[in-house]
């Protein structure tokens, strides 16, 4: 494709920081908004498949999966947003040409989204106490939100892939010489590539599992907690299986994509960011079985983290991979876009994602963490409570800054 024709569907108001900022935003959240993503599908999917059986270990995790599952469902539409405005920065001739060829499903999208929430919300609202009884109220519901959610993220899937085949577009929007201007049609697709990026949940709950069964120890006695070192010790070895056996299948299907790709993807095949990933990957699962000696230790926790490090580190790749293609094969260079500098909203977004962020986001975990492990009712330290109060001021601050700029400009 002509690459003067996708220089031409860029935003002529340039963007507002160097191009570079947006790319490695736009990678570090991807891989965020993923790491949710793939606990959410973990979550459910141990939640439906404790909650169809009888056996009380299984009814026990699915009563603590269960609000995971809610929980993380915002988390990754929450985080989802963040790429998706990077994303539509940095690269807009190819995402706003994608979603408008399947403009159908970009709508649709977000009612299917709401439908599948809402779904969690219904089973979770029934079966709060999974782990106390043997009966669960409509599992349908559960079955057809997980359904739905794959559905979501098939679109996305879609919407991501389409971006990387410009040589294509005419021919969808035009078949034949005709006009196709329904935006109904999912037009590309990669089923490994999708399912490979879904496969990565089950090692990814299985390291949150390893966490689990070394977190809930100092809970063990406690009736409330309703957990038995024998429950803790088997939900450890279900975490190790699933990271062991579930990275298997996530490099078996990396190698199906791999087998697969285009012909303006080949060189991704054999390249040094594909090495970089299986090999990142095959270190994960060596890691999780070296801790599996050091179940009850404090390296139980570090699973995660690897995790999250092997996670960003195949959104590198990821990303690398549609560097190759739209520099590489179609000469669209992201880094040469007009830069319209703009300092204060550069600054507020780092002091916002650095300053309030980070001390909401430090006071929410500590307490979390601390109110999980104590025995009765917990009460937060004074040292808490004072980064409670920070991150308070510092929300305060934020609002009387975005007034007060927002009564500036409008009187200007
Ligand atoms: C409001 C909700 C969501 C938003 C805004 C969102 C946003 C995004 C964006 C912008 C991307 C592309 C990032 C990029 O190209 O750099 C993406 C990719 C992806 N999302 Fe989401 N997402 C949402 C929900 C979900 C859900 C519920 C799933 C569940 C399965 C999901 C699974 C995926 C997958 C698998 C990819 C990778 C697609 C690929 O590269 O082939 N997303 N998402």
């Amino acid at each position: 494709m002509d690459v003067q024709a996708l220089y031409a569907l860029r935003d002529v108001a340039g963007v507002p920081t160097h191009p570079v900022v947006f790319l490695i935003l736009g990678v570090v959240t991807w891989a965020l908004h993923i790491a949710a993503v793939q606990i959410m599908m973990g979550a459910s999917a141990l939640t439906l498949w404790g909650a169809l059986s009888q056996d009380a270990k299984r009814r026990r995790l699915a009563q603590s999966m269960l609000p995971v599952s809610k929980f993380m469902l915002s988390l990754a539409v929450f985080l989802g947003v963040a790429p998706l405005l990077f994303v539509q920065v940095i690269y807009d001739p190819f995402w706003y040409t994608s979603n408008v060829l399947s403009a159908w499903w970009v709508i649709g999208f977000i009612v299917i989204l709401t439908v599948a929430a809402l779904l969690n919300m219904v089973f979770y609202n029934n079966n709060k106490s999974l782990g106390t009884t043997l009966k669960t109220t409509c599992p349908g519901a559960m079955v057809l939100s997980i359904v739905l959610l794959l559905v979501v993220g098939f679109i996305m899937h879609v919407l991501t892939y389409q971006m990387l085949l410009p040589e294509q577009w005419m021919s969808w929007y035009a078949p034949n010489g005709q006009l196709d201007t329904s935006g109904k049609v999912l037009h590309a697709y990669s089923l490994p590539r999708f399912l490979f990026f879904i496969s990565l949940s089950a090692p990814v709950v299985g390291a949150v599992l390893v966490g689990y069964q070394r977190y809930y120890r100092p809970r063990l006695g406690d009736e409330t907690a309703n957990m038995s070192a024998a429950y803790l010790d088997w939900v450890g070895a279900l975490g190790m299986k699933l990271i062991t056996f579930g990275g298997v299948l996530s490099v078996a299907l990396g190698a199906w994509w791999m087998l697969t790709l285009p012909e303006t993807m080949t060189f991704f095949a054999g390249s040094i960011w594909m090495w970089i990933g299986l090999v990142s990957m095959l270190l994960f699962v060596a890691f999780a079985q070296w801790v599996r000696s050091h179940m009850n230790t404090g390296w139980a926790y570090a699973v995660l983290p690897v995790g999250a490090v092997l996670v960003i580190i195949l959104a590198i790749a990821k990303e690398a991979l549609r560097w190759g293609v739209l520099y590489g094969v179609h000469g669209y260079n992201v880094m040469d876009y007009k830069i319209n500098m703009d300092w204060y909203s550069t600054i507020m977004f780092f002091v916002t994602f650095l300053v309030v962020g980070g001390l909401t986001i430090t006071y929410i975990v500590l307490v979390a963490w601390h109110a999980g492990q104590t025995k009765g009712v917990y009460t937060p330290s004074a040292a808490i409570t004072k980064v409670g109060r920070y991150a308070l001021w510092s929300i305060v601050l934020f609002m009387v800054q975005f007034f007060a700029i927002g009564f500036y400009v409008w009187m200007r």
